[in-house]
């Protein structure tokens, strides 16, 4: 129970909305007497001597009671539907999307044709990459908003996003959109009243008159963009100062030292979340804290942040789950799931960035040990929360797992490095990937990749060759990494283009918007009549889409697959091969993989000893085939890349 003081306050915003806390707002007023205490706790941590601190608190309690107000009956339904299920996004019955509307099909108002091709596919999970309105010239593909609530012009108009969440809604489909939470545009109305000097506008940012504390904070500020947006702060002459930019130079860093911004941070939250969002995108929450002498990433503050956020998401928009966009070390990703008391309390959702470039790292490799050696790691993710799965996404590839998972494996972490973004980008004599790199550092060596599925698998050079065979062993390899990402527990997030093998797009290069940067390289241009031939048999586009869709229907027939903390790895037999357990109940799927291009026997040995009797009998849910369990000296064998998912029968 919340004390007094807290109880009071929470009684006047029930007041000032005219709430029915007798009624139809009970559960609404329950939950949040619940988490007003911790939600004062939490923000006195950040806030506590802050000359503006009770104000902005009385604020916040606003924001919550008011949005719950504008919160629509059809939602609190969903939200009462959801907390029925425990976590409804653990599910195995969902596969999602990310796509770009305007390089998908042009307008939003044009999404109502295509969703027949994503629900065909088994998708019913959108991600619409940003809507929100955005300079088309300096817009980092929308990530830079000028304004969080107006949708860009050139996708529509704010009613088509509705009717679009509606048109989902009645399809069972999902809707994830992304909450820009660490800057704004340049644009944008604050950042322009700051350009003009408004003292009050000025502090949703970062200001200096001279370079004196940038360049102090430079020392240990990491560039995110070095190439096209070196350092981390930018001139701006009309107020002669200095404005932190950490990642474009038109993306202004939000200062959440000022309650303020937190506050209007949190009501454009419940914006999204009153259109019916059902996953949240919190984009680059580890940025949102900055402290001088530190990297300003992953601090403390910034998880005290979101744990904040997520106790009043709780309150009045409880169905919306949290996805944190952490692409940071696997212990630091871990993080973002909540620790202590706040174990499962944080984001709902993080992206498994790690295992995501380790299947890079096993296919140019061949070898599963560094993949291995981080999963003591990744397994101590809690129960309740889960994983975006994928294999590729609109970002770059970065190699970011840590140097003592590739040492452990025998390689040294820089020359291993080295020959992973060589092999993608194409350097590595006979490597088969066209990518390039992103981003490349000369300070530290570091970079990054770029490239699509298609073109990082074979498939663009297969194709230039006319090389009949290695276009299959692409294929091949396309849905070996798709499938491995399907089945490892939380939810597929496919990158529109991949599900009909689009190799990597070159017209960025023409474009001044774009040029700057090579991620447009795998951010394709539909083209429908290429996506027609998703239909026609022995097309390249047909095999892949319906590989894909094969698999994903076979995701949502295996109640097995569901995230619910129920994945073993097995022992490695054989260190090309990748191979997880999933179970549930008496149920056992073996999920294999061969990331060698060559043929690969394993010991039967291997499928009995995390079983108890004995398996008799394997049934392949990808081919078809049932296999008997013979004797440990006798071999399973493995097609080059092929992939399996064997459920054992009786
Ligand atoms: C996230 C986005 C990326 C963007 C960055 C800055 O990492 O995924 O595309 O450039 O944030 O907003």
């Amino acid at each position: 129970m919340a004390n007094k003081v807290l109880e009071k306050q929470i009684l006047l915003e029930v007041n000032k909305n005219k709430l029915d806390i007798k009624g139809k707002d009970s559960a609404f007023y329950l939950r949040f007497v619940d988490h007003v205490e911790t939600i004062a706790e939490l923000y006195d941590e950040l806030y506590a001597h802050h000359p503006g601190a009770a104000d902005n608190f009385q604020g916040l309690l606003h924001t919550i009671a008011r949005n719950w107000k504008q919160r629509k009956k059809k939602l609190r339904t969903r939200d009462n539907e959801k907390s029925k299920q425990e976590y409804w996004f653990l599910s195995n019955e969902i596969n999602g999307m990310s796509l770009y509307v305007d390089r998908f099909c042009g307008k939003l108002n044009g999404m109502s044709s295509k969703l027949e091709y994503l629900e065909n596919l088994g998708v019913n999970f959108l991600h619409l990459m940003p809507v929100f309105q955005s300079p088309e010239h300096a817009s980092d593909g929308g990530y830079a908003v000028s304004d969080f609530r107006k949708v860009d012009s050139r996708l529509g108009t704010i009613d088509d996003l509705i009717s679009l969440q509606k048109e989902l809604n009645e399809k069972d489909m999902y809707l994830m959109l992304d909450i820009v939470l660490n800057h704004t545009s340049d644009q944008h109305e604050w950042a322009m009243k700051a350009k003009q000097g408004n003292p009050q506008y000025k502090d949703y940012y970062y200001f200096y008159p001279d370079r004196t504390i940038p360049d102090h904070l430079d020392e240990s500020l990491p560039e995110i963009f070095p190439e096209s947006s070196p350092g981390n702060f930018t001139y701006i002459k009309e107020c002669d100062s200095w404005v932190m930019t950490v990642f474009h130079s038109y993306q202004w860093d939000l200062n959440y030292r000022n309650p303020r911004v937190l506050v209007e941070m949190l009501d454009t939250i419940f914006f999204y979340a009153n259109l019916g969002v059902d996953v949240l995108r919190i984009d680059a929450p580890a940025f949102i804290w900055k402290q001088s002498g530190t990297t300003s990433q992953n601090l403390p503050q910034a998880h005290t942040i979101l744990r904040l956020l997520k106790q009043c998401v709780q309150v009045a928009a409880p169905g919306m789950a949290l996805l944190g966009e952490a692409i940071v070390a696997p212990k630091e990703i871990m993080k973002y799931f909540g620790t202590g008391d706040f174990t499962a309390k944080e984001c709902d959702l993080a992206y498994n960035a790690t295992q995501m470039a380790l299947q890079w790292d096993m296919l140019a490799t061949g070898d599963t040990r560094v993949m291995l050696a981080a999963q003591h790691l990744l397994l101590r993710k809690p129960y309740g929360t889960s994983w975006i799965t994928y294999t590729r996404c609109h970002d770059d590839i970065g190699l970011g797992y840590d140097d003592d998972m590739i040492s452990s494996s025998g390689y040294n972490p820089y020359a291993h490095r080295q020959f992973i973004k060589d092999y993608y980008s194409g350097s590595y004599s006979g490597s088969p990937a066209s990518g390039a790199l992103f981003s490349y550092n000369p300070k530290t060596g570091d970079a990054r990749i770029s490239g699509s599925l298609a073109s990082l698998c074979g498939l663009e050079k297969a194709i230039e060759k006319k090389d009949t065979a290695a276009i299959e062993i692409s294929i091949q390899k396309i849905l070996m990494m798709q499938a491995h990402s399907f089945f490892l527990g939380g939810i597929p997030m496919l990158f529109y283009g991949d599900e009909a093998g689009y190799t990597n797009d070159y017209s960025y290069i023409s474009d001044p918007g774009k040029i700057y940067d090579n991620r447009w390289l795998h951010r394709p241009l539909i083209d429908w009549k290429k996506n027609k031939l998703v239909n026609k048999k022995g097309t390249i586009e047909q095999k892949v889409y319906s590989g894909t869709q094969k698999l994903l229907a076979l995701r949502k027939k295996l109640l097995m697959v569901a995230d619910t903390k129920n994945l073993t790895w097995m022992t490695p037999h054989n260190i090309h091969v990748a191979g997880y357990i999933r179970t549930q109940h008496q149920q056992r799927l073996y999920c294999l993989f061969n990331f060698s291009g060559q043929h690969l026997s394993l010991t039967w040995y291997a499928f009995k000893e995390h079983l108890y009797p004995a398996p008799a009998r394997l049934y392949d849910h990808w081919s078809s085939v049932q296999y008997e369990i013979k004797n440990d000296e006798q071999y399973f064998v493995l097609d080059p890349y092929g992939f399996y998912l064997l459920e054992v029968v009786e």
